[in-house]
């Protein structure tokens, strides 16, 4: 027979479902959602709440089936009960910062283990629907927005085998009304941390970005800090100066290199527009079937509307993205996969520091928090898979790059509008 710990002290429960001990943040919040915790009582436990919450967003069977096994297996435990209260309490109603980085992994022995932080996850949605709603948001952007939680648990099932959310710290954004996905892409607020400063010519609107000082770049226009800091030969060191009527500094091309030779560009034309530390919307693609270019830019559009409305408060001055999506060497691949170039071209790209391979093999190959494929045996069944084993064995390396688009040139999508009009003055 088990035996009932002690439910008010957070050593205890988390003992009693195979923890070694409670982080120190629930321990600290523990005692503040004893009152609202009643065994029996919790709403998103109840037989029917799973498959009807699940059913109306549109979560996957296969999801819901492994959602509602985790919480048949947290009803049958007091102390699982009570766990799962207090998070969903710490994450969804208590205002706090959950730190959920000091979230454990929770264990495979307890059957609710697995899937116990997606249902916490899923308890959080009609709270997430107020917030929506206060911002006068349609149900359609909270339903859409939530379905990352199906989106994440099918991932690990398709990396790892088995069900498993892991995604706690990404969904902790949308949870909190931080995140939104519109249509095929997602837009959570950040603040812009490359080392460029970006300016746009206040009749013609072109727009170039220029390089901080002091930073060392390689020949081919990457940091020199880009893959592992392997390229030694030809190094240069940007060099940027600011008077009250002229910028001068070493300009990135819309492809993404930053080419030596300065340019000069006078302020009583050029009107800076982003530099470090401003608000910027960050812009994330949910691995949610493929990214055709018009759905891309109907997300920007209406990304562009949606926080104009609805979130005057919000300010950004432009979009940005950093992904191994951004990598301009998709180009040069055979073939070239059409819908990412189609995406990475509409944005005027920038190297980024420490640029590397991982996050394409990972994401190409399903090789989360593992090493490089073997190329030997690495699946070949698309042509991306193919071009990228292809590319490796000739001894290439692709690397992560980042992006920016200003709201103003959204509707533009389509046309390459920052390599139609040139970057360089
Ligand atoms: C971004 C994404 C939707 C692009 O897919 P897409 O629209 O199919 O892209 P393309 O049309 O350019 O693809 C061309 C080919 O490459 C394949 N391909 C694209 N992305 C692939 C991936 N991640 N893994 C394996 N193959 C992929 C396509 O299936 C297609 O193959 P085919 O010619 O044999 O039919 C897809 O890569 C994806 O879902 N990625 C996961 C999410 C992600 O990486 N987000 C960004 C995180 S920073």
């Amino acid at each position: 027979m088990t035996v009932t710990p002690d439910l008010r002290d957070a050593n205890a429960v988390a003992r009693a479902v195979g923890l070694p001990e409670a982080p120190e943040i629930w321990r600290r919040t523990w005692p503040q959602s004893a009152d609202s915790f009643g065994a029996g009582e919790v709403f998103f436990l109840t037989e029917d709440w799973v498959p009807r919450a699940c059913e109306a967003l549109r979560v996957s069977q296969e999801v819901t089936t492994a959602l509602q096994d985790c919480a048949a297996a947290v009803r049958e435990s007091p102390a699982m009960q009570r766990l799962a209260w207090h998070l969903h309490w710490l994450l969804c109603l208590s205002g706090l910062s959950p730190e959920v980085s000091a979230w454990p992994r929770l264990s495979d022995d307890h059957p609710a283990g697995p899937m116990l932080y997606g249902l916490v996850v899923l308890s959080g949605w009609p709270h997430l629907r107020e917030i929506h709603a206060a911002r006068g948001l349609d149900l359609e952007i909270t339903l859409d927005t939530m379905s990352d939680l199906d989106t994440w648990t099918r991932d690990w099932h398709a990396w790892e085998g088995g069900y498993r959310f892991t995604a706690l710290g990404w969904m902790q954004h949308h949870l909190r009304g931080q995140l939104l996905q519109l249509g095929r892409l997602q837009y959570l607020p950040g603040s812009y941390h490359h080392a460029f400063r970006w300016y746009r010519h206040t009749s013609t609107g072109r727009v170039i970005a220029l390089a901080e000082d002091g930073l060392l770049f390689r020949e081919d226009g990457q940091f020199a800090s880009a893959d592992g800091s392997s390229v030694r030969r030809g190094l240069w060191r940007s060099s940027f100066t600011e008077t009250v009527s002229r910028v001068t500094g070493q300009p990135v091309t819309p492809e993404g290199k930053v080419l030596p030779e300065a340019v000069t560009l006078d302020t009583a034309e050029w009107c800076e527009v982003l530099r470090r530390g401003d608000p910027v919307m960050t812009v994330h693609i949910p691995s949610r079937g493929r990214m055709d270019p018009a759905s891309c830019g109907e997300s920007f559009a209406r990304a562009v509307a949606v926080y104009r409305e609805h979130y005057p408060d919000v300010p950004y001055r432009a979009f940005t993205c950093q992904s191994w999506l951004l990598d301009p060497q998709f180009e040069q691949l055979d073939p070239a996969p059409p819908n990412i170039c189609a995406f990475m071209q509409e944005w005027y790209l920038h190297p980024v520091e420490r640029a590397a391979e991982e996050q394409t093999w990972e994401r190409v190959f399903d090789l989360f928090g593992h090493s490089q494929p073997d190329w030997e045996n690495a699946p070949q069944d698309t042509s991306l898979r193919r071009a990228l084993v292809a590319f490796a064995r000739q001894g290439g390396h692709m690397r992560g790059g980042g992006g920016v688009i200003f709201p103003k040139d959204v509707g533009d999508w389509g046309r390459q509008g920052y390599r139609a009009r040139g970057g360089v003055a």
